[in-house]
């Protein structure tokens, strides 16, 4: 099902083309009608003639009467259009009765790596893994949705020279300590504790160095213990994933150790294309365009002198076998800002041995850090990093008594709610709103009052109003009507009708520039536009017809927020 704005915007660029052969309307949301046209600017320009004189001529071969009611052309050539009501009811009945409620599956359909989340074994999951975490779900999902062939890639950090030092920990406390710690999540204190042994005591760094070599090489005994370090912290990323309600399992973990077997083909591959410089006794690729601060060419090191592989090599190999052995067009990395120099280094080598090329595109989806109210990184009083588990757990406390406090003043929509269910369905929501509608490129300030608010952009806002619109039918005791063409004469009808057909552009142009904050944005506007149309036109009349027409708007805007929140792994309780 094509959106109006779509069908109208084609309709418009035959008629333009007709006029100057290939000329771009340029149609965008006004303020005036509904939508405006003001690609004449550019035509007249070309053609050296009155902006006003071919936006006539466009009028004039234009075909539009059963989509626009009215079409009006401004002193500077615009053209105003206005839907015609019966257009969009029409629209708005299709809309109800499909289930993808307008949004088509794509007809280009790719295969497309999700590379997100990426913690490291045995270290915390701190709030910095939070964004990667929630962007790169909410992405997964959304063009899961368009009907591309997703592949979630949880590239963990789980290989390394630290892993000596982390293994004669693990030998030096019991296997089963050990275990339980890590599973247990006490991940900092493990890490924290091997280091300062390694540092304190020679023995045990000596020990560590030798663990080290003989885990490179592959000794089944070390493998063992090295496997049980990643297996206890794969347990314990699942709860938080569990917690925050993401769609990562451990069929998406494919490691840093992933790809070792493959490190070797990767420098040979790069040699035979006469890539390889050899810089310090280590094989690099100096892409083109990457220097220092003194303008000196910076190498992107595939292999160290010692003939170790390091973080650069990993990605290297991770984007050939992306790309040839999934098949992927696309692959998107959900990495902090801080990696993008990493990032576009390895795309850029991946380029010149052409992984990536024409038709198969690698983006860093970036994104900036989570604050305090200082401003600063957000951290806890002490100053360290904040747990991940730790903040979802306060969240879901923190939205009970907001809830509770709700109550008070709205009791009738709590009858019979699963309080532990609601709770951290509004806490988890509103964590993961406050982050999807930040411009992910932007760093935004942590704030438990803002986004646990009822009121403004936040999730408990959306979420509640949800809720409230099943309300409606569970306290009318209506059931949902047959969708029927709503009647639009009243205006603030007009104008949610209006903004729910928006629904698959809105889809559409979050998941072209990889922003969720558009969609957010978006549900935001529904959310509004339904308590305006709630707020003036009474649902349950008696006359039949209205009542019908209202209660098709109440259920599809119910159901634009349910399944826009769902997009971005946010949960719309029935009650709360
Ligand atoms: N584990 C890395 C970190 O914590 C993030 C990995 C991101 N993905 C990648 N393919 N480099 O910084």
């Amino acid at each position: 099902m094509d959106d109006v704005r779509s069908l109208v915007e084609q309709r418009l660029a035959r008629a333009f083309d007709s006029v100057s052969p290939g000329a771009d309307p340029v149609v965008r949301p006004s303020g005036r009608a509904d939508l405006q046209a003001n690609g004449a600017i550019a035509v007249a320009r070309s053609l050296g003639h009155d902006p006003v004189d071919v936006a006539k001529s466009v009028v004039e071969v234009l075909d539009i009467a059963d989509l626009c009611e009215q079409v009006e052309i401004s002193g500077n050539g615009f053209i105003n259009l206005t839907y015609a009501s019966e257009f969009l009811a029409e629209r708005l009945a299709a809309m109800a009765a499909d289930e993808r409620l307008g949004v088509e599956r794509t007809d280009r359909s790719e295969t497309v790596v999700v590379d997100y989340s990426a913690p490291n074994v045995a270290k915390e999951m701190h709030v910095g893994h939070l964004r990667t975490t929630v962007i790169g779900d909410a992405l997964a999902r959304m063009l899961a949705f368009l009907g591309h062939d997703v592949r979630r890639e949880n590239h963990i950090g789980d290989w390394g020279t630290p892993f000596g030092m982390l293994i004669e920990h693990l030998v030096d406390l019991g296997e089963e300590e050990a275990a339980h710690e890590l599973s247990a999540g006490d991940l900092t204190d493990f890490y924290q504790r091997a280091r300062a042994s390694f540092d304190t005591d020679p023995a045990f760094a000596e020990r560590s160095r030798r663990r080290v070599v003989l885990l490179q090489s592959g000794d089944a005994e070390t493998l063992r213990l090295w496997r049980v370090l990643v297996a206890e912290s794969i347990r314990y990323f699942d709860l938080v994933y569990q917690k925050l309600g993401v769609e990562l399992t451990d069929d998406d973990v494919f490691g840093e150790s992933f790809y070792n077997p493959m490190l070797p083909e990767v420098v040979e591959e790069l040699e035979a294309q006469g890539l390889l410089v050899l810089h310090e006794g280590a094989r690099c690729v100096f892409p083109p365009g990457f220097t220092n601060r003194h303008g000196d060419p910076l190498p992107l090191i595939v292999q160290k002198s010692d003939g170790g592989y390091g973080y650069a090599g990993t990605d290297l190999a991770a984007i050939r076998y992306r790309v040839r052995q999934l098949g992927a067009t696309r692959l998107l990395y959900v990495v902090g800002a801080p990696q993008s120099q990493h990032l576009q280094m390895c795309f850029a080598v991946a380029s010149m041995a052409r992984w990536l090329g024409p038709g198969v595109e690698a983006v860093h989806v970036s994104f900036g850090s989570v604050l305090g109210s200082d401003h600063r990184m957000l951290a806890t009083r002490s100053g360290g990093a904040v747990k991940l588990v730790d903040l979802l757990d306060e969240a879901i406390e923190r939205a009970r008594s907001a809830i509770a406090q709700r109550r008070e003043v709205d009791p009738n929509n709590a009858a019979g709610v699963d309080d532990d269910a609601v709770a951290a369905q509004v806490g988890i929501g509103a964590v993961k709103y406050a982050d999807l509608s930040t411009d992910r490129g932007r760093d935004y300030v942590f704030d438990w009052d803002r986004m646990l608010a009822f009121e403004g952009d936040t999730g408990p806002y959306l979420q509640y109003a949800h809720a409230r619109i099943r309300s409606i039918f569970r306290r009318g005791e209506v059931d949902v009507p047959d969708p029927v063409p709503p009647v639009l004469d009243d205006p603030h009808e007009r104008a949610l009708g209006l903004q729910l057909l928006g629904f698959p552009w809105a889809l559409e142009e979050t998941v072209a520039t990889y922003s969720p904050h558009k969609l957010c944005g978006y549900l935001f506007e529904v959310a509004s536009a339904f308590t305006a149309f709630y707020e003036n036109c009474r649902v349950l009349v008696e006359d039949e017809r209205q009542r019908s027409s209202r209660l098709t708007l109440c259920d599809l805007s119910a159901r634009v927020l349910r399944v826009g929140l769902s997009h971005l792994g946010i949960e719309a309780p029935e009650r709360m």
